[in-house]
């Protein structure tokens, strides 16, 4: 299967020399082809460049050759988006607490008094892995029409060994059944249930004794998550958890720094995690730990946005030469859209990163964030051809600017158009 997009306006996010990340100053620099074209072949990238410069070009444009050619006159073509922290494997909506937010509650206070991750949990509990699976699969299938081709899920609302073990099920169904590329994540350790409150750590015994080692039986988990925050999982905790999880090889990421400096930046980088997520709440000491390291600091802009949470200090990262990726986090209580097109703006609008950074935040850098920046991410040969051709547009920077409309015109996975 052999696929020609030819008259693009503009290819974005181009790399011949391709990055596994991008940081600090690099993700400023953002390159681009004017009146180009890009040949897909067997769902991967095969050749990009200028149509007149392409002396190759002009036998290749005999659309004889090729099974499907689109004429993307006007329109540009985007490198598709990597969410890499989303929780869409979940049962019910969660518009009772926004209303208690809005009345004045705080998400901490809610969750104290049982509801949040746990009124989550028990709606999921009482849903069956097959009713899941159809809610999770929609979601996928609306984020994927929005521009995401990457996705990470995690478990979560499960919070028993064999709730946690569905959620994990579906997400090993949604791998085999989407051509998206999906990661999963075992986030036994999202929130406390009821029943512990007061000895967590026997909650704690039971995410590492029992369901860490069914989870990797059935090798259902790439990554293992812990919330570690205020309210939630200790410093301690985690250390504890990711050590089992490691043992088992389960690479950590997780959530840190949404509500107090937890200390969840320093154990992430400890414990060599790939990415440590949410992070309202950073100090130089965390700024200075993240340097040098392996882990990607990534921003998930929809929660702070919904939350009215402190801006995560994006600029002031990237000044210090750290690299930022950006993810919807998708989930009903904190961020209950998936549409990273919003999350570009809002990493202009909101965090000042440029259209330049922004498009590597949520594209590269996410990429790397799970693991896959050496398959997609970018427009590079060899890559899954993943990516979509916009609306017709003036330039890139419309992209970021014009918020709340949706900018994708044919978006393709693994070369096909889905
Ligand atoms: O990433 N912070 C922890 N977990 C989710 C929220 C989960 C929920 O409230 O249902 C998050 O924001
Ligand atoms: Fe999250």
């Amino acid at each position: 299967m052999k696929t020609l997009i030819k008259n693009i306006k503009e290819l974005v996010g181009v790399e011949t020399d391709p990055n596994i990340r991008k940081q600090g100053k690099e993700m400023a620099r953002m390159e681009t082809i004017k009146d180009a074209y890009l040949i897909v072949e067997d769902g991967k990238i095969k050749a990009f460049g200028k149509m007149k410069d392409t002396e190759n070009f002009q036998s290749a444009i005999l659309n004889s050759q090729f099974d499907h050619v689109v004429d993307a006159t006007g329109r540009m073509v985007f490198p598709a988006f990597c969410d890499s922290h989303t929780h869409i494997v979940y049962a019910n909506s969660r518009e009772h607490e926004f209303v208690d937010k809005i009345r004045g509650l705080s998400y901490e206070e809610i969750a104290k008094r049982g509801g949040g991750i746990l009124n989550s949990a028990k709606a999921t509990a009482a849903a069956s892995e097959d009713e899941l699976y159809d809610m999770a699969l929609q979601r996928l299938e609306e984020v994927m029409r929005m521009g995401t081709g990457a996705i990470e899920i995690k478990s979560g609302y499960g919070l028993t060994t064999e709730s946690e073990l569905k959620l994990l099920r579906v997400i090993r169904r949604l791998k085999d059944n989407s051509p998206m590329t999906i990661k999963s994540n075992f986030l036994g350790a999202h929130g406390i249930p009821m029943e512990y409150r007061g000895h967590h750590e026997d909650y704690v015994d039971l995410v590492i004794n029992e369901m860490i080692p069914l989870v990797a039986a059935e090798g259902l988990a790439d990554f293992i998550d812990v919330f570690c925050d205020q309210g939630f999982f200790t410093v301690e905790d985690t250390a504890r958890i990711l050590e089992a999880g490691i043992k088992y090889g389960m690479r950590p990421k997780i959530h840190a720094n949404e509500m107090a400096v937890s200390g969840g930046v320093q154990v992430g980088v400890k414990y060599g995690a790939i990415s440590v997520d949410h992070l309202e709440q950073m100090g130089d000491a965390e700024i200075e730990c993240l340097k040098g390291s392996d882990t990607m600091p990534t921003i998930l802009p929809g929660c702070a946005f919904f939350l009215n949470l402190p801006l995560s200090p994006a600029r002031k990262m990237i000044d210090a030469g750290l690299p930022v990726a950006m993810a919807s986090d998708y989930n009903p209580g904190t961020s209950p859209s998936g549409n990273m097109q919003l999350i570009l703006s809002m990493a202009c609008i909101r965090y000042r990163l440029t259209p330049e950074e922004a498009i590597n935040a949520t594209t590269l850098n996410t990429a790397y964030a799970m693991g896959v920046s050496d398959e997609v991410g970018s427009i590079a040969v060899g890559k899954k051809a993943n990516f979509y051709i916009t609306k017709p547009m003036s330039s890139y920077e419309y992209m970021p600017y014009a918020y709340g409309e949706n900018k994708v015109w044919q978006m393709f996975v693994n070369g096909k158009r889905v």
